[in-house]
């Protein structure tokens, strides 16, 4: 994050609330190396905060008792609005986050938010939006560090996290326990490794060596509330449901390892076991994964990536012909040591470990033959493990 993004979103807020912000949020982004469609079944993964993010301009709100009022370069709304809770649009996340916190804070009733969560806000950063990158955590993360820092609530992690989820739910996207802990406890270096059933996590130092890890924006937008991520999450934990069907001790996936669900497995119904193949190795390869770092291996961590997306397109079909594509064709080149989707799927961004050296040659060129090819604009970019988000001033 430079600091004229910073510098930017601090002008455009003074420019439109007419004084300096009290407070500044840096909230990133986040990719996942391992372990998709895992965290809401409590299962492993194994994601990284980015070196792109929101920025989170705030100033306790002049109008106390009349919302939030926000506005941002990034988001379709440019000219401040009042945000009230459970408002939709382009800001319904906001809207379901103030609903939730107006309840937590004894608040609810009249429609509006009173003074002590009212706020000015101004969102800039370089974190691109609906690309797969979870800039909806980042957003509810971020909004919600900047107004804890304003109004002294101290919240704790775990709140945050609670908050940030439930505000998703409310917005429409049923999201699991991954992307607002990633995005709370990123580290610069490091990959958070998240047990979602302990709900706990711990870090992992990442060195690539020769190799850096990319991002290919495939250019297909997607919401997680447009329906296809919730119908994906019903089947997985309906096929979870078999489980207890096989043996009631069975409450949790979690409760069996891959050994014993393997054991079990023919007694399932045939069209459970390819969601359950996929929770039960996907698991495997987020420690397969942590070891390959471990040592050093790179190739072997990205064919684990490769492993996972194929698993992914075979047993959930989440896929979509750009990224697809984009994994096929990055993966063609030997400095490519892997390549998978990251995040939900249906869309949104590749992330790949291609030789630092060759990455500008190998990712220009299939991220222009793809534009060319699907009529869509494709980008990429390094990044790097980064810090969680943090309040910079
Ligand atoms: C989205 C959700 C996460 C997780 C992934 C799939 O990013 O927000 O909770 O379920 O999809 O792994």
């Amino acid at each position: 994050m430079s600091n004229e993004q910073i510098n930017s979103a601090t002008d455009a807020f003074a420019r439109l609330y007419g004084g300096a912000p009290d407070v500044i949020v840096r909230s990133p982004g986040r990719v996942n190396i391992a372990g998709e469609h895992t965290d809401y079944l409590g299962g492993l993964c194994l994601p990284m905060a980015i070196d792109l993010s929101l920025i989170v301009a705030a100033a306790r709100g002049a109008r106390a008792g009349r919302g939030v009022t926000i506005a941002s370069s990034i988001y379709p709304e440019l000219a401040p609005c009042e945000v009230a809770p459970v408002q939709g649009g382009a800001y319904a996340r906001l809207g379901a986050l103030l609903a939730v916190l107006a309840e937590r804070l004894g608040n609810a009733g009249d429609g509006r938010v009173n003074a002590d969560i009212a706020a000015n806000i101004y969102i800039g950063g370089d974190l691109p939006v609906g690309a797969g990158l979870s800039s909806s955590a980042a957003f509810t993360v971020g909004v919600l560090t900047a107004l804890d820092a304003l109004h002294d609530w101290k919240l704790a992690d775990d709140d945050v996290i609670a908050i940030a989820i439930e505000a998703e739910h409310r917005a429409g996207a049923p999201c699991g326990w991954m992307d607002p802990a990633a995005v709370l406890f990123g580290s610069e270096g490091c990959a958070v490794f998240l047990d979602c059933f302990n709900e706990e996590h711990s870090l992992v130092p990442i060195d690539t060596g020769a190799y850096s890890f990319v991002v290919i924006d495939s250019g297909v937008g997607r919401d997680l509330a447009d329906g296809r991520y919730a119908a994906l999450r019903a089947a997985m934990e309906s096929a979870a449901a078999e489980l207890a069907k096989l043996d009631k001790r069975i409450e949790h996936p979690r409760f069996l390892d891959f050994a014993a669900y393997m054991s079990g497995r023919e007694r399932l119904p045939d069209w459970a076991t390819p969601y359950l193949d996929h929770y039960y190795l996907e698991n495997e390869r987020v420690k397969a994964t942590i070891k390959a770092f471990e040592y050093g291996n790179i190739p072997r961590a990205g064919a684990l990536m490769l492993d996972a997306h194929a698993s992914a397109l075979e047993n959930l079909k989440n896929g979509c012909p750009e990224t697809d594509w984009i994994v096929e064709n990055l993966c063609r080149d030997d400095a490519c040591a892997g390549a998978r989707v990251t995040g939900a799927g249906f869309g949104g961004a590749v992330i790949a470990l291609v030789e630092t050296a060759r990455a500008a040659d190998v990712c220009g060129a299939v991220v222009a033959e793809g534009s060319a090819r699907f009529a869509r604009a494709m980008r990429w970019t390094r990044v790097a493990p980064a810090r969680g988000a943090e309040l910079i001033g």
